[in-house]
């Protein structure tokens, strides 16, 4: 039988994270055979260099699909098969001003904890609703794979405008960056290393990881990392603030030991010690832009002016990425594989509130993600996870209201917050700084 081929459109096509994509469908082009590929953004500016990188790399690499770059939906959205989405609405100068405004209150400044990620999320909702009522007017059946930030309102909010959308799915990186970084301590192939994870987006735990016969190597992962600290596996080509997330986890597990924490939950238990470590006046932000953002716009430059992606450092394919492909993969061969995935509760963590968007274990066929049950979890992570869930919450709710009291409980309850007083000065600056973009009430 002949394969069929698909149309992918990438929303926020000039993102940095693009790039890593492309190659990841050129390498997996058996996987996901492709028979276009739109490259959308609203930023034609952004679009182009990198489109054009795509065109010499496909060519190159995968000649026999048509590559198009676009600023016009009807291009992006018309009879499109997957669509992967990764926009940043207010790009990395507001991600500055989310970052730096908290950090002003002693607070901490993060893209998608704390006051940055709730002025983000509220930035974030009426983009994200915009595509996926833009896609369903013009391709009903289309898979809408998203992984804009921050992933968990973003996800709570689509649930509340999309309830019945069972093809709009929401994905983050960081469980697979982390599984990545645990095979390399026990020297074993991240893909034989089978987790059990549960918890919110950025914001849960590894309860098991098990090797092919079925032994569970938490608990030899968790001594290593005791022992002799924790590192991404893939250190040289990290930033030194995502090294110092790393090393973080030591100082976690120190203290909570029983699971193995995603990195972003440092920010909740330690937010003094985060504060007192964060440069208020050189953030991830700033990092990024003089970092990442750079490299990509400089090397898609280079690629175009010398015609070839051969040996361009942007044409590899990384864990990020390849998650993204292999989920569509998934998807369209029904090969139900694990993924772990951020979907409504409905049961698959007991004591949890099923209408809680959850982060969790699911095997991915062609009818899309099913979960697997996680059952009871300890008081402690209950509790932690039952208070953020209730932020998440209020942070939507407070965006479809224009509520400025709930902006103001879902602040109070957050973590990195906890004070009324800090909350009320860091919401009212971010709503100055947010104007055009929300407004609350
Ligand atoms: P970026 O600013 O480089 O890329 C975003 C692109 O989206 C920009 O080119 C921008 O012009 C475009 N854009 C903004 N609003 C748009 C809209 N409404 N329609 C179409 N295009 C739009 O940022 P980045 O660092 O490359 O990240 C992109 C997104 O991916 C962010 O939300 C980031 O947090 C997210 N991300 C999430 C994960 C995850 O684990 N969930 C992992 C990696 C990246
Ligand atoms: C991790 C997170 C993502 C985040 C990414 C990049 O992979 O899971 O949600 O977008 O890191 O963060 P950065 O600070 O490098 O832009
Ligand atoms: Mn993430």
């Amino acid at each position: 039988m002949k394969q069929k081929k698909y149309k992918v459109t990438i929303v926020g096509g000039g993102s940095t994270w693009t790039p890593g994509l492309l190659k990841s469908l050129c390498v997996k082009k058996e996987k996901l055979p492709l028979k276009e590929l739109v490259l959308f953004d609203n930023n034609g500016a952004r679009q182009e260099p990198i489109g054009k990188f795509a065109q010499i790399l496909f060519r190159e690499e995968n000649p026999e699909v048509e590559v198009i770059y676009t600023t016009d939906k009807e291009v992006a959205y018309k009879d499109v098969d997957y669509v992967f989405c990764q926009i940043r609405t207010g790009g990395f100068k507001m991600r500055e001003l989310d970052e730096k405004i908290p950090l002003k209150y002693g607070v901490v400044g993060q893209e998608t904890c704390g006051p940055g990620g709730f002025a983000y999320g509220l930035r974030s909702i009426p983009d994200m609703i915009e595509i996926v009522n833009d896609v369903r007017k013009m391709s009903k059946d289309a898979w809408i794979l998203n992984y804009t930030n921050p992933a968990a309102i973003v996800a709570v909010a689509l649930d509340q405008v999309f309830p019945e959308d069972k093809r709009l799915l929401n994905i983050c990186d960081q469980p697979i960056n982390l599984l990545k970084s645990y095979g390399k301590i026990v020297n074993i192939d991240f893909h034989d290393l089978k987790p059990v994870y549960f918890g919110l987006n950025h914001f849960g735990w590894f309860k098991h990881l098990y090797n092919t016969e079925g032994v569970d190597l938490l608990p030899e992962i968790k001594e290593k990392i005791l022992k002799y600290g924790f590192d991404p596996a893939d250190k040289e080509e990290r930033d030194p603030s995502w090294l110092d997330t790393y090393h973080m986890v030591k100082n976690i597990l120190e203290n909570y030991p029983d699971y193995l924490p995603n990195t972003y939950l440092q920010y909740y238990l330690f937010p003094e010690y985060k504060v007192s470590h964060l440069n208020k006046d050189y953030t991830r932000a700033n990092e990024v832009m003089d970092g990442r953002e750079k490299k990509v716009f400089t090397e898609s430059k280079k690629v175009i002016e010398s015609g070839t992606a051969k040996n361009s450092p942007l044409a590899v394919n990384e864990a990020h990425a390849d998650m993204i492909v292999d989920l569509a993969s998934a998807l369209a061969n029904n090969t139900n594989e694990e993924f772990i995935m951020i979907l409504r509760n409905e049961g698959t963590i007991s004591n949890l509130p099923d209408d809680a968007m959850v982060e969790v274990n699911c095997v991915v066929g062609n009818i899309g993600p099913r979960k697997i049950s996680v059952g009871n979890i300890p008081t402690f992570h209950k509790g932690l996870i039952e208070q953020q869930y209730a932020y998440e919450k209020l942070a939507a709710e407070a965006f479809f209201e224009k509520s400025y009291k709930k902006a103001l409980a879902a602040l109070t309850l957050n973590r990195t917050v906890i004070d009324g007083y800090k909350a009320k000065k860091i919401l009212d600056e971010l709503i100055v700084a947010n104007k055009g973009y929300w407004e609350l009430l």
